[in-house]
């Protein structure tokens, strides 16, 4: 019997209709566009607006566009995992309330919490779902509504960061398509410079947390930048040593889209020409744990069965990983 690997076989995306620009930003913090394009290769985000509207919303809509798209039916559905560093509540889980309005009644869900990595971690835990043969169908959704956590006064974050949403739908294969490697990493040193001060189980929610904008994300930019750099490129590296690739094998680096520059550095390293780098950030900026979906549903059309694709991200806390998978069909 051959061995059981774990593909990809639909995607789906939803963005939000409000286009959030550089020009918008200069209106209301001291920035400019032609800093931002160039420090960032960021020209506009998209933003959630609407009263009562969370990260779950955005995620039922790129499941939807998921399943409408592959003709798959919901109630095949064992799993359904939302990647979100932006929980519509504490406690309830997002990935339950998007199950249920999909119409995946016979799923069981939860939400996966790594920062950027959140997609990147919940394509492995999918995965390995899949490969035990425990599961048929696992929904992988990266959702997060970033301007929820967003000070729009702080401009060190608010012109990185957008909402958006994207899926993945695993399942098994015999081909040999799908998940070949991993390299998934960590490390708590990073805990101090990206992250939400209040609201945690450290320093509850007060009138003082509010008053001193502790419920925002603070970024210390550049040391973030710099470990971004070194990790995702380090890990990419290895993807392609360790599976004995050269860069002629590999048709498309997926890499998380923080910074532009940051993506240039990792492909130097793996030295694969611009054109077969994935990027969408001058469009979305850093949507969190959206930014690897929302790739995959901006270039479906482009990719085919038997391509190499090797993902890349880091993010808060910090975690990181690189992953190795190849692409299962045609669109
Ligand atoms: O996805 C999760 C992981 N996150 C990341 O990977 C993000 C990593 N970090 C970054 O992408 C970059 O560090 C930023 C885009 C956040 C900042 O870029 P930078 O090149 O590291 O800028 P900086 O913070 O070192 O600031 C350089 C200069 C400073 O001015 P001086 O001191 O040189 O006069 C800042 O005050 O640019 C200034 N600056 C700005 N100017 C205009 C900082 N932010 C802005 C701004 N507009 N928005």
């Amino acid at each position: 019997m051959s061995k059981i690997t774990a593909a990809i076989t639909a995607v789906g995306k939803y963005v939000p209709e409000y286009v959030l620009t550089n020009k918008e930003l200069e209106t209301f913090v001291d920035t400019n566009d032609e800093w931002i394009t160039t420090r960032t290769g960021i020209k506009e985000r998209r933003i959630l607006k609407g009263e009562g509207l969370g990260t779950s919303f955005m995620a039922i809509k790129a499941a939807q566009d998921l399943l409408h798209k592959s003709n798959t039916n919901p109630e095949e559905i064992d799993l359904v995992i939302v990647a979100t560093a932006t929980p519509d509540l504490m406690v309830a889980s997002t990935a339950v309330y998007t199950a249920t309005e999909i119409g995946a009644i016979n799923a069981f869900a939860y939400d996966l919490q790594a920062a950027c990595s959140s997609f990147l971690y919940g394509m492995s835990t999918a995965a390995s779902y899949i490969e035990s043969g425990r599961y048929k169908k696992v929904l992988v959704i990266g959702a997060d509504k970033m301007s929820s956590i967003i000070d729009y006064t702080d401009r060190a974050t608010c012109i990185i960061f957008g909402d958006g949403a994207g899926a993945a739908l695993f399942e098994p294969n015999s081909e040999g398509f799908g998940l070949k490697d991993e390299y998934l990493r960590s490390d708590g040193i990073g805990r101090e410079f990206l992250k939400i001060d209040a609201g945690g189980s450290i320093l509850p929610p007060s009138l003082e947390t509010v008053k001193n904008g502790q419920h925002f994300v603070h970024q210390e930019g550049k040391t973030v930048f710099k470990y971004a750099v070194s990790n995702m490129a380090e890990v990419s590296e290895k993807m392609l040593t360790r599976n004995n690739l050269t860069k002629e094998d590999i048709q498309w680096l997926v890499p998380h889209q923080a910074n532009k520059r940051i993506i240039e550095a990792t492909a130097n390293r793996v030295g694969v020409e611009p054109e077969k780098v994935m990027v969408n950030i001058h469009k979305y900026g850093n949507t969190t744990s959206a930014t690897l979906p929302l790739l995959l549903a901006d270039y479906e059309n482009q990719l085919k069965k038997g391509d190499n694709l090797i993902f890349a991200a880091f993010g808060g806390g910090f975690t990181w990983g690189a992953i190795y998978l190849t692409w299962a069909y045609n669109s």
